[in-house]
């Protein structure tokens, strides 16, 4: 099937009381239009066109980095119809069907726009409107159907009777319309209590017209609703969460409390997997098999190896931690680090951009930066890599089977060198050859007897002064 996508988002969201374009609103760190896009582009469609209107460049901001996206500019929000109207430029020689969706429906999933699609092409129609059932219809607009059970129109909330006010089966916002038939789009009037051109209205367009038009009833409210208020924004991502959470249960993940679970749409989780409370999985991390991750803890952009374990209370940013790893409690991995196999990352330990080798132990309170540290290293408690001058960032070097003693300092860029020692409280300025000893600390000196000698003389002085007041 030839397909082009159609996103309308050029709306002004005024019902979001908010100064950031609606399409933009976040669930879980990805905007809603994003989710959008993402369907359609599951289904390999020949071209991708976004609607946008005032908040374009925000809009397309956010998109850089996605290819095959063009952009439509409708400079004033005129309605849905008026929307795929500028897009109709954009299709100028495409043949085949036009998927059109509201950029507001982030719960519609892959095989219901399959589905969709291929019953729009069974039935042979020339345009098709996704409806679903709403037990309480609200904003949305009414699909009317004729005796054969045919749909003819669709009137929106607005300017339906009482009675057409009562109709449960409502309009989605997404339709399937042949190329051959957009045409009819310029058919489309004012609505004149709006003042907007309404898409919806082509339907009865094409209807009156005798061309083959359907809505066919499939999916659920949970799935296709639209978001127009903030209320609903938080409705779906209650109901993303549900979602995803079963989805991974399925696939044998464990959850202590799936209630306080976060994750992602694009996040993978391996099975045995096990999943504390309030654990935040986000954007596109993958987590192996066998890990467990214990409660309060952020992945963001990582990748964590089968049987790693993350300690309470961390926070995972853009990092790779490989198998069987420990990181935490209270650690903090920022964007650029690697963590080797069995390494060890314990509590108050911020890495930077550094690469960990395989078995080293970083436990209690670092702050390891810009550095490339072997395999089995132990950096004691209270190790910083002075990585800046107040001008630019450098580089410190630490081989394989480095002993760091505890509070030393290693002033970069400098290197230590295989299976060196050093000495706790040092402050390295200087590289350190390989299985040599480096300690820069003061000579430390013993004074023999020298508080009782302090404490004599405290005595005699307190005598002499009691002696000169009672004369
Ligand atoms: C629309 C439908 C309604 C349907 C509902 C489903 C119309 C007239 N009504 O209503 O039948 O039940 O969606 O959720 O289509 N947009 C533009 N340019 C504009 C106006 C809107 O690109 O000038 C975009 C918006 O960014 C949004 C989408 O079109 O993504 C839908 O617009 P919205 O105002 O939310 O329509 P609804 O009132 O929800
Ligand atoms: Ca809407």
């Amino acid at each position: 099937m030839n397909i082009a996508g159609v996103i309308l988002a050029a709306g002004l969201g005024k019902r979001m009381s908010s100064s950031a374009p609606k399409v933009l609103h976040k669930i879980y760190g990805t905007p809603m239009l994003h989710y959008v896009l993402h369907r359609i582009h599951e289904l390999n469609p020949q071209k991708v066109i976004v609607v946008v209107g005032k908040h374009c460049k925000e809009i397309k901001d956010t998109l850089e980095h996605v290819d095959s996206i063009s952009f439509v500019y409708q400079r004033e929000a005129k309605g849905t119809g008026d929307a795929l109207l500028k897009a109709e430029q954009a299709l100028k020689g495409f043949q085949g069907t036009v998927l059109v969706v509201n950029g507001d429906t982030p719960l519609i999933r892959r095989e219901t726009l399959k589905k969709f699609l291929n019953l729009h092409k069974q039935k042979k129609n020339a345009i098709s409107v996704l409806s679903f059932i709403a037990p309480n219809p609200g904003s949305y607009g009414r699909i009317i159907r004729d005796d054969s059970d045919r749909a003819v129109s669709i009137i929106e909330d607005r300017d339906a009777t009482i009675i057409q006010k009562g109709i449960k089966e409502v309009n989605s916002g997404i339709y399937a319309i042949e190329s051959e038939v957009l045409p009819l789009l310029k058919g489309i009037k004012l609505n004149e209590s709006k003042g907007e051109y309404y898409l919806t209205d082509v339907i009865s367009i094409a209807y009156d017209k005798g061309v083959r038009v359907d809505a066919f009833c499939i999916g659920s409210e949970d799935e296709l609703m639209g978001v127009n208020t903030q209320g609903e924004i938080e409705k779906v991502r209650r109901i993303m969460r549900e979602m995803i959470a079963q989805e991974w249960l399925k696939k044998g993940v464990n959850f202590v409390d799936i209630n306080s679970v976060f994750i992602s749409l694009n996040v993978t989780i391996g099975r045995d997997t096990q999943i504390y409370p309030n654990v935040y999985l986000e954007g596109s991390t993958k987590i192996g098999k066998g890990c467990t991750i214990y409660p309060n803890v952020r992945v963001l952009d990582s990748t964590i190896g089968d049987g790693a374990v993350i300690k309470d209370f961390t926070l995972i940013e853009g990092s790779v931690v490989k198998e069987r790893a420990s990181i935490g409690p209270f650690a903090r991995i920022r964007p650029g680090s690697q963590i080797g196999e069995e390494a060890r990352i314990g509590n108050f330990v911020e890495v930077k951009k550094s690469v960990i080798g395989s078995g080293t132990k970083a436990g209690h309170l670092s702050y390891l930066g810009d550095a490339k540290i072997g395999n089995n290293v132990n950096i004691g408690a209270g190790t910083i890599t002075c990585n800046y001058d107040g001008h630019k960032k450098y580089i410190t070097v630490i081989e394989d089977d480095v002993f760091v003693g505890s509070d030393s300092q290693l002033i970069a860029p400098v290197k230590v060198g295989r299976g060196a020692f050093i000495g706790a409280g040092s402050t390295i300025t200087k590289d350190v050859s390989s299985m040599a000893l480096a300690t820069s600390r003061v000579k430390q000196r013993n004074i023999e007897d020298w508080v009782r000698k302090k404490q004599l003389k405290v005595k005699s002085e307190k005598l002499r002064v009691r002696k000169k007041a009672k004369r």
